[in-house]
């Protein structure tokens, strides 16, 4: 296929996996990804980055693919975790209901839109309880035809931010009512989500959370579109931003913030970005006696992911997350 074309048609997911200390095994999921039963390398897929988290016990595997091949990889990748990852000896201080815990599915070329993410999500939550026996599904975002919901909502309602959510009170979407073995798995798509992390230099986890209260979408002058968690984090706080895209007024309207871009079904969107973010973490620490602790970790803006992809399928480099190393700011 020719490169403009490929590009255009390109989605990722941003695979979240509840293990992140066993570092083989986070990589054999991401192979799955890449190849086939056979060893083959699937075309048109690559695996951007892997992210461990060791407190977390988990893991972000950043796979871009066209959008007629993502749903192969991310099902392997599925299988392989579903096989390896137990949850009934889930240990870690992020929330997380299943061995896979979110299967994303953004739009980055400007030929894929709502409809194709949506098909691809359903096509990944209905293989995966077809040939997981035991696995469950819920959706969220353009996925949830009747509603609409976002991630942040049917997290709530399900009690995923609590330590211990009770299954056995929840039904599934998709799949059988959920169980200990691979708990319950959120698929979805929307407009990019990025992540912007910032560790600051306290182990009071109070401070954070005041911190977090204040950045939140629904805090007076918080930030549109960035929901916020605070965690104790290797010998810190970590204020853990989740960064959605909000949709944006017409491009140089006046009401528009000042915010990266981007397009998708014609319609405009736009992220905070995490300069912003972290300025206002700094601030707010601040106020409070507390730095910013050494550097924050960001995860890729929706125009990063899609340069990275562009360069390793151009140069058929499956395995990119070797080449690539963490992003510092
Ligand atoms: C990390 O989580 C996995 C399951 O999600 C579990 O099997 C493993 O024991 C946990 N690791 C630790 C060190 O708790
Ligand atoms: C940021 O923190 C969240 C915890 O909510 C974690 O899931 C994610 O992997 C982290 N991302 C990066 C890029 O550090």
């Amino acid at each position: 296929m020719a490169s403009g074309m490929l590009r255009s048609r390109l989605v990722a997911c941003l695979l979240n996996v509840s293990e992140g200390r066993r570092k083989d095994l986070v990589e054999n999921v991401a192979k799955a990804a890449l190849y086939d039963a056979e060893g083959m390398q699937r075309k048109e897929t690559t695996v951007l980055n892997i992210f461990n988290d060791h407190d977390y016990n988990r893991s972000v595997i950043t796979i871009v693919a066209s959008v007629d091949s993502i749903r192969d990889a991310v099902l392997s990748a599925c299988q392989e975790a579903c096989a390896l990852i137990d949850m009934r000896g889930h240990a870690g201080v992020h929330p997380c209901m299943g061995s896979v815990d979110l299967i994303p599915i953004y739009p980055l070329g400007e030929a894929v839109g709502e409809r194709d993410c949506v098909q691809q999500a359903l096509a990944v939550a209905r293989g995966l309880t077809e040939t997981v026996r035991g696995a469950s599904v819920f959706l969220f975002g353009w996925a949830d035809a009747a509603l609409q919901r976002g991630l942040a909502r049917r997290r709530k309602e399900m009690g995923w931010f609590r330590k211990s959510p009770d299954l056995r009170a929840l039904t599934a979407d998709v799949g059988p009512p959920p169980r200990e073995r691979y708990g319950l798995t959120g698929v979805g798509a929307s407009p990019y989500v990025m992540n912007c992390n910032v560790s600051i230099d306290t182990l009071d986890v109070a401070v954070g959370r005041s911190i977090a209260a204040a950045l939140r979408e629904s805090a007076p002058g918080g930030l549109p579109g960035v929901q916020v968690l605070a965690l104790p984090h290797e010998g810190a706080v970590e204020i853990a931003c989740n960064v959605e895209s909000v949709a944006g007024a017409a491009p140089g309207g006046p009401t528009d913030p000042p915010w990266p871009r981007f397009v998708v079904d014609g319609r405009p969107y736009c992220h905070a970005p995490a300069a912003l973010i972290m300025a206002r973490v700094a601030e707010l620490a601040g106020q409070q006696g507390v730095g910013v602790k050494g550097t924050a970790l960001v995860g890729f803006t929706p125009q990063e992911c899609m340069g990275l992809a562009e360069l390793a399928l151009s140069e058929g480099i499956g395995e990119f997350w070797r080449e690539q190393r963490r992003i510092h700011m």
